[in-house]
């Protein structure tokens, strides 16, 4: 485990998008797992601006989102997969035909869970995984739980998630109850994760995975102690319950 402090957002998201190029210098046809929240968003803007500069090319890179919500169009504005395209997706070349985002307009959403997973392991696995964090501990959407699921699943969210999430849509009513997450142990099967926190608000939860030693899914983000190339990347304010 490699924990590495940058000074604010901005820095933090500019070492997670070094670390996403490098990965690719490396291999073009990458396969990257992809999240969203207010976390990566930086790190898209950073990838972009690689982009525009010649410096970066997604033309073979093979993507697979964590989550998206149940109950939202592809083209709702709140949607994960609006959000990817317009944060990221239309704004760099990548392939339409390489990217992939839980999609819940379908009927047979257990069906869809299944085929995710097994899309994964076609493409070869995911090289490497970019994840957020919720306040709860929660990574994509595996809600801190007495049992989490293995692969790609549907789940109920936490009612905290919901509150939180609450500040993208209208009202609260507005925020959808279920989504479809993939699972820690699809999470786990990436080489490697960049896990990136900034700002008070995951304060506690940086402080909560670095001070216990334990493991239990009812803080999701633990699990990630067991990964074998986990690097977490944060910014000072991430930091501020930490002791010296
Ligand atoms: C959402 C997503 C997570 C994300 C988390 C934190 O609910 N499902 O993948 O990590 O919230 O979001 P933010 O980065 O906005 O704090």
């Amino acid at each position: 485990m490699k924990l590495i402090i940058k000074k604010n957002y901005e820095e933090m998201c500019a070492e997670a998008a070094k670390t996403i190029k490098e990965q690719l210098d490396h291999k073009k046809d990458t396969t990257l797992g992809l999240a969203t929240g207010s976390t990566p968003e930086g790190v898209y803007k950073e990838l972009i601006k690689y982009y525009k500069n010649g410096e970066i090319d997604f033309s073979q890179v093979r993507t697979f989102n964590l989550d998206e919500y149940i109950g939202l169009s592809k083209e709702n504005i709140n949607s994960f997969n609006y959000f990817m395209n317009d944060k990221l997706f239309d704004h760099i070349n990548i392939d339409k035909k390489n990217i992939h985002i839980p999609n819940c307009d379908g009927k047979n959403i257990e069906e869809f869970c299944r085929n995710y997973d097994k899309m994964i392991e076609d493409s070869g696995g995911i090289d490497l995984q970019i994840v957020g964090v919720g306040q709860n501990g929660h990574i994509a959407f595996n809600e801190p739980a007495n049992q989490l699921s293995f692969g790609t699943t549907i789940v109920e969210l936490a009612e905290n998630t919901i509150e939180i999430n609450s500040r993208f849509f209208d009202s609260i009513e507005d925020v959808p109850k279920k989504a479809i997450t993939m699972g820690m142990g699809t999470i786990m099967q990436a080489e490697k994760i960049i896990w990136i926190a900034n700002g008070k608000g995951k304060s506690k939860v940086v402080e909560k995975f670095l001070s216990e030693k334990t493991i239990t899914t009812e803080f999701p983000v633990s699990i990630l102690k067991l990964h074998k190339d986990l690097t977490i990347i944060v910014d000072e304010q991430a930091c501020s319950s930490l002791g010296r």
